[in-house]
């Protein structure tokens, strides 16, 4: 995956309440640590002090924390005017060594509030406290119950669609003895392959569901959701291949949201470059598989991946490393000791490396179950299924 460095992003959670405005340098210098505060998670949008804040940011605003640059007028006439044209949104100024001029100017434009940065999680939690009759009257649209798993990989190539397409198909069959659905959705729009490996090929595609904008209902989403033999549905990944940063934060959340009011699980095979919307999907995830090999250049990448999340919010115990193709030979050149040290978390996680078996599965479009019985691959992935189950609180 690439360095992730664009203009402006933002990453959405979910039921996000609070929206965070602020320039690189001061999402630079904040002191995030986890992306709820005082009960509500946040958005975190990066923008610059002259930069408009997009309309779909405010229309889901309660609380916007807005960065002020004293030596910026745009940067104050940008407050001032979100304030006056969202009444209903509280808008709470955040300036860097705010001056008695400055202070006086806030006042008379009507902001109460204002919050010193860098940002401090104390003084956020502080005003937010302040705020919860007001923050909580937003919340109480109705909230899906469904879970995201997401996986992402250190590099292409280490078997991430190979291991989510199995392991959704057999945790699918698990839901379903519990009288639940699993739906997996395959957003690697350039090199998406799942439903190629289980067998199917869908007439719609997820390009669909990204065309059908407002007319997005669960009825378009049930029509593009193949069903695979094992109950699994699969939204497929376009049959053309599809620029990644044209598709909207907004628009594909929305999908998700819709898709885990329908199903209580919902996979996401994630593009291996990082771009706004799957940043904001990893972020809204309940559970992140980061897929690794025993490689020096895998590892490495592995623990860039998770220094960047972690810089940007998520929440570092959503995050489990995978191990893929691990040999079962006494002297391995790099084990799995080896590397959590690299990475720098524990490991519980690995899949024994069958090429054969593997292989014959995703070409042939059918579960590893079905070639062999009993396998350590199949062993390893009831394991992955235990792990969904115990993060997820169910069983
Ligand atoms: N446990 C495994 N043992 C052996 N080969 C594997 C294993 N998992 C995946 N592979 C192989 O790795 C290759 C790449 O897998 P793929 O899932 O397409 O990678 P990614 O989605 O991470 O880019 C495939 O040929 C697949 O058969
Ligand atoms: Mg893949």
């Amino acid at each position: 995956m690439s360095e992730f460095e664009p203009n402006s992003w933002t990453i959405r959670r979910p039921g996000a309440a609070v929206e965070l405005v602020l320039s690189q340098e001061e999402v630079l210098t904040a002191e995030f640590g986890p992306s709820v505060v005082a009960g509500w998670s946040l958005d975190t949008s990066k923008i610059e002090p002259d930069d408009e804040v997009p309309e779909e940011i405010v229309k889901r605003a309660r609380v916007i924390v807005i960065e002020v640059r004293p030596d910026r007028p745009a940067s104050l006439a940008r407050l001032v005017r979100l304030h006056v044209e969202n009444p209903s949104v509280a808008v709470i100024a955040a300036v860097r060594n705010p001056t008695v001029p400055t202070m006086q100017a806030l006042l008379r434009a009507g902001i109460k509030d204002v919050i010193a940065l860098p940002l401090v999680r104390n003084d956020l939690e502080t005003v937010l406290e302040r705020m919860r009759e007001e923050i909580e009257r937003g919340l109480a649209q109705a909230t899906p119950t469904g879970k995201v798993v997401s996986i992402i990989k250190s590099v292409g190539g280490v078997g991430a669609t190979a291991l989510l397409t199995q392991a959704a198909a057999l945790y699918a069959q698990r839901e379903a003895d519990r009288g639940f659905k699993v739906c997996l959705f395959d957003l690697d729009l350039q090199g998406g392959n799942a439903a190629t490996h289980l067998g199917i090929s869908p007439n719609l595609t997820v390009s669909e569901l990204l065309d059908a904008g407002k007319r997005l209902d669960p009825a378009v989403l049930a029509s593009v959701a193949a069903e695979h033999e094992s109950g699994l549905r699969v939204v497929a990944a376009p049959a053309d291949l599809m620029p990644t940063d044209t598709v909207g934060v907004d628009q594909i959340c929305d999908i998700i949201h819709l898709a885990t009011a329908e199903y209580r699980t919902v996979f996401l095979d994630l593009p291996s470059d990082w771009t706004n919307w799957s940043l904001s999907l990893v972020a809204q995830s309940d559970v992140v598989f980061l897929i690794v090999e025993l490689s020096i250049a895998s590892l490495r990448q592995a623990q860039r991946q998770l220094a960047l999340l972690v810089k940007l919010g998520v929440a570092a115990d959503k995050i489990q490393v995978v191990v893929n193709r691990v040999e079962k030979k006494l002297f391995q050149q790099i084990n799995l000791k080896d590397a959590s040290e690299t990475i720098g978390r524990q490991i519980g996680l690995s899949v024994t490396n069958d090429f054969s078996l593997m292989n014959t599965a995703l070409n042939r479009g059918v579960m590893i179950g079905d070639i062999k019985s009993k396998s350590a691959v199949s062993r390893d992935l009831n394991k992955l299924l235990d792990a969904i189950d115990m993060l997820l609180e169910r069983g």
